[in-house]
């Protein structure tokens, strides 16, 4: 197989584990790491700072138009991919949870979409790369080679996902946690473009079953490494 189709997608909910286990995937074949999580915060985080109303959708190409985003590597100490945005580094600032139902609302803009799409798929052309998100599998590389989504119940995300903030020393309260990872399901699987769904042609993997090291290997598996 040629790199350029050595593409593998991990698709699915907030919470499942998605980041982690697409970087020790990505890590153990030696692909690049992908987080288009990230690229929707950060583009989320500029609407919102430039007061952009998400309904114009001049504005929000105008907005769009004029915004620089890179990928860095996570800091030392830290799981997260990094982002420098308009060439302010923007990391934490945007694994807040408030955040996170910031770039949920922006992933629902067109505008949006179009540029992140075609910028992942941009990144993805030299291929050998672990790509993650919510329709990396569906709708930026509907050809991958290799194609998973993880799901699990919104109790057990809900648990990890107050462990990680709080390893983060972040506050948690999570009856709060748990509402907006209902919320978020909701609206990124019901917006009318490219919502979270798995791809016919995906594995589904249960993650509140495994532990990450028993999903990365079951991963590692279904490709052959
Ligand atoms: O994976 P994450 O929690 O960092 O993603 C934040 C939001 O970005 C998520 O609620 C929906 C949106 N998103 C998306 O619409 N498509 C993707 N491929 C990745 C994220």
């Amino acid at each position: 197989m040629s790199p350029e189709q050595q593409i593998v997608t991990i698709d699915g909910p907030s919470g499942v584990g998605k980041s982690t286990i697409s970087r020790k995937v990505a890590a153990s074949l030696s692909f690049t790491y992908l987080d288009t999580g990230a690229m929707y915060r950060a583009v989320g985080l500029k609407l919102k700072e430039s007061g952009v109303d998400l309904s114009d959708d001049s504005a929000v190409r105008s907005c769009l138009a004029t915004t620089s985003l890179d990928l860095i590597p996570p800091a030392e100490g830290c799981d997260d991919v990094g982002v420098i945005l308009d060439g302010r580094n923007v990391s934490d600032l945007i694994r807040s949870q408030e955040m996170a139902m910031v770039a949920s609302g922006a992933s629902a803009v067109p505008a949006v979409r179009e540029k992140l799409t075609s910028m992942q798929q941009e990144i993805g052309r030299a291929g050998c790369i672990v790509a993650e998100g919510r329709d990396t599998g569906t709708v930026v590389f509907p050809d991958a080679a290799w194609k998973f989504y993880l799901d699990a119940d919104p109790e057990v995300r809900m648990k990890r996902r107050a462990d990680q903030l709080r390893a983060n020393g972040k506050a948690v309260d999570e009856v709060e946690v748990l509402e907006m990872i209902i919320k978020r399901d909701h609206d990124d699987k019901n917006r009318s473009m490219a919502p979270l769904a798995k791809a016919e042609d995906a594995h589904v993997i249960d993650t509140g079953l495994l532990s990450i090291e028993g999903v990365t290997e079951a991963i590692l598996a279904v490709i052959g490494r």
